[in-house]
């Protein structure tokens, strides 16, 4: 292999594996370090086997290709390594014939992609879009509606004082319901403001304690909280105020998700060296290593509404106004991260990435 060939290999986000007649690992990029939590030293010659999840089906996977030979693809495989957690891995194994002494050999060739990568790619236009038409929508809003909203509400207010007892049933409802719909307005202008966020170095688990301290006071009074932090976890720049709305946001959806006996909800955190998402209208990927999870045991995000999620105004709960998530897509975007959601019922898990330090 040339060094541009080797630097290739080791430079892709995705884990690149080969392995031999044996089930041995002959070959792992530097995606496969990070991904199995391992250098290539301790990787290459040791059994594939050791590296994966017991039973795994890729294993017989791989295996199939070794004799049969072509190319099979897998979707959604669970790898869980103490290094990933439960990484869902969509695999693509190949027969490949090695060149030179080992002629005879039968290798496989292994790549693995990270579900979360692909679907944060995704997500990051989609929600980038929703936050944008939500800051847009809001101030329209304010500027449109308000101003000519007070306008009515003046008038009806005018008509009362001279007019017979009967009609004023009437310009009463008329005012009530500018009033209520200023009230709407008003919610939605948390998503106009347009003012940049005042970084600063902020522990995103004193955070977690905050909120989870809040909601042990209130709405999770009932539920098992379970932390699992990563403790060598750098400050996140960003404004404490707003990362708070985002997990107390979160957090109460969890809360709200999980069944009145057994709810429970897993705040964790960890590090991540190989998340890079490129951004559109941009040159450079963002590094977004910063993962914080919360993760509950409900019933999961009904399919119809996957699609939407995080727009405003899309809830399923009786007295919900949906605003929640959009809130949590504007502010990790201005925040310059992503977020994901990966559900199925008894676990769902809302990702949020974050760059460790931004212009
Ligand atoms: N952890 C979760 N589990 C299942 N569904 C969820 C979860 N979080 C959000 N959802 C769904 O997304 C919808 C929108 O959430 P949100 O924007 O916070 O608004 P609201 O909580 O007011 O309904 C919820 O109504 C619910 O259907
Ligand atoms: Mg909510």
């Amino acid at each position: 292999m040339t060094q541009l060939e080797h630097d290739i290999l080791d430079n892709l986000a995705h884990p690149i594996l080969v392995i031999g007649d044996a089930a041995q690992i002959v070959y792992a990029n530097g995606a496969s370090e990070l991904f199995f939590g391992a250098s290539q030293a301790r990787l290459i010659n040791a059994p594939f086997a050791e590296f994966v999840p017991f039973g795994t089906p890729l294993l017989a996977l791989v295996e199939q290709v070794q004799h049969r030979g072509g190319s099979i693809s897998e979707y959604g495989v669970r790898l869980g390594t103490p290094r990933t957690g439960h990484a869902l891995v969509d695999v693509q194994a190949s027969r490949m014939t090695p060149s030179g002494a080992n002629k005879s050999e039968r290798h496989v060739l292994v790549m693995l992609q990270e579900r979360s990568i692909a679907t944060a790619m995704d997500r990051q236009l989609t929600h980038r879009g929703a936050a944008r038409s939500v800051t847009a929508m809001a101030a329209m809003l304010a500027h449109e509606i308000k101003n000519p909203l007070s306008g009515i509400r003046g008038a009806a207010q005018l008509l009362e004082l001279d007019s017979p007892p009967e009609s004023r049933e009437l310009t009463r409802l008329i005012m009530d319901e500018a009033d209520r719909i200023v009230k709407l307005v008003d919610r939605m202008e948390v998503f106009s403001n347009e003012r940049p966020i005042e970084r600063e170095p902020v522990n995103i688990h004193e955070v977690l304690n905050h909120v989870r301290r809040l909601s042990e006071a209130g709405f999770g009074s009932k539920v098992k909280f379970v932390e699992n932090y990563d403790p060598s976890l750098p400050p996140v720049m960003g404004e404490r105020d707003q990362l708070i709305q985002v997990m107390l946001n979160l957090i109460k959806n969890a809360c709200e998700a999980v069944p009145e006996q057994g709810g429970l909800v897993t705040l964790s955190t960890s590090y991540r060296h190989g998340v890079k998402i490129k951004v559109p209208g941009s040159q450079e990927s963002l590094s977004l290593p910063l993962e914080v999870c919360v993760m509950d045991n409900g019933p999961g995000v009904p399919d119809e509404l996957r699609p939407n999620l995080f727009d405003p105004f899309v809830t399923t709960k009786p007295k919900g106004q949906g605003l929640g998530l959009a809130m949590v897509a504007k502010i990790v975007g201005d925040h310059g991260g992503v977020i994901e959601c990966e559900s199925e019922p008894g676990q769902t898990v809302f990702r949020v990435f974050l760059p460790v330090s931004a212009k």
